[in-house]
């Protein structure tokens, strides 16, 4: 069901949107739990990407962007040991429940507050960067790619995680027929497993992209609007365009049985 106009474009989501957004963890659990709920692969996102960590010969570890502390917290039981990890955000009550969350676990974790394109380290003193699902959010990417290369020792290693262009495409699909496609945007476009690849290319040597196994099957429309309304871009919609969301949602379950919606995540690995 399209507008008869063209809709207007939303107010793009600058710092201080980014920073109310982030204030803590209750908009991206919204997030996360659509895929918990409706995801196909029981094995979780952080205890795979955590498999893809090579942390042979590591001593000293540094995570932007934190969040809650899902990394972590998810692979308490096999956190290394004798090894430095400095849990970062530039979110005070990000960083305050990654602290929380890791508790007695946390072990040589340090937790503190950082902007990532500004990193307190000295050159070469990192053997691993850790940055999930959180360089989209940066505006000034090759400043922050600039450096994470300059912290990471000769042979250390950048993971960033994030979406691929095919991340919820039937949903965004159909949120665009609501809203006008303009008003919805992905994540993938700033900073994706495609674009991405090329930006990192301009910074580090060596690139690689690997991708988690992943689908899902929404049969509930409510989570999807949780999902569409945890950023603040999406709340300044009229609530009636919402309204017209879940009556185009519920239509396509009840039509298809459920909608068979792609979950494309996964990480990019650079070396310098
Ligand atoms: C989508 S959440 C991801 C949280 C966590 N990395 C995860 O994957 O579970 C993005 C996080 O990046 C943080 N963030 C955004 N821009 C940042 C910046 N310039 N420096 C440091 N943290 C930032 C936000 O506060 C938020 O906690």
């Amino acid at each position: 069901m399209p507008e008869t106009k063209p809709a207007a474009p939303l107010e793009n989501s600058g710092r201080t949107a980014l920073k109310e957004q982030y204030k803590d963890s209750s908009n991206f659990r919204k997030r996360v739990a659509l895929h918990a709920r409706f995801g196909t692969n029981r094995y979780s996102f952080y205890r795979w990407v955590f498999d893809q960590f090579d942390l042979s010969r590591v001593s000293a570890i540094l995570e932007l962007g934190c969040g809650p502390g899902f990394l972590w917290r998810q692979n308490a039981d096999r956190l290394p040991t004798n090894t430095t990890i400095v849990v970062s955000d530039f979110s005070h009550g990000m960083v305050r429940e990654a602290r929380a969350s890791l508790g007695s676990e946390a072990g040589a974790a340090t937790f503190c507050q950082l902007d990532a394109t500004v990193l307190p380290f000295k050159t070469g003193s990192l053997d691993a960067v850790m940055a999930m699902a959180m360089l989209y959010h940066i505006e000034d990417r090759p400043a922050a790619f600039r450096e994470i290369r300059r912290v990471l020792r000769e042979g250390g290693r950048l993971y960033a995680s994030t979406m691929g262009r095919a991340h919820l495409r039937e949903l965004r699909e159909i949120a665009g027929r609501v809203f006008g496609t303009n008003r919805v945007t992905n994540a993938a476009e700033r900073f994706g497993l495609e674009t991405g690849y090329d930006q990192l290319k301009a910074a580090f040597a060596n690139v690689e992209v690997r991708r988690y196994q992943n689908s899902m099957h929404v049969t509930e429309s409510e989570p999807v609007i949780d999902y569409f309304l945890s950023t603040a871009r999406m709340r300044q919609l009229p609530p009636a365009l919402l309204d017209r969301l879940r009556v185009e949602l519920d239509r396509v379950i009840a039509a298809q049985n459920g909608i068979a919606v792609s979950s494309d995540f996964g990480v990019l690995i650079a070396r310098p």
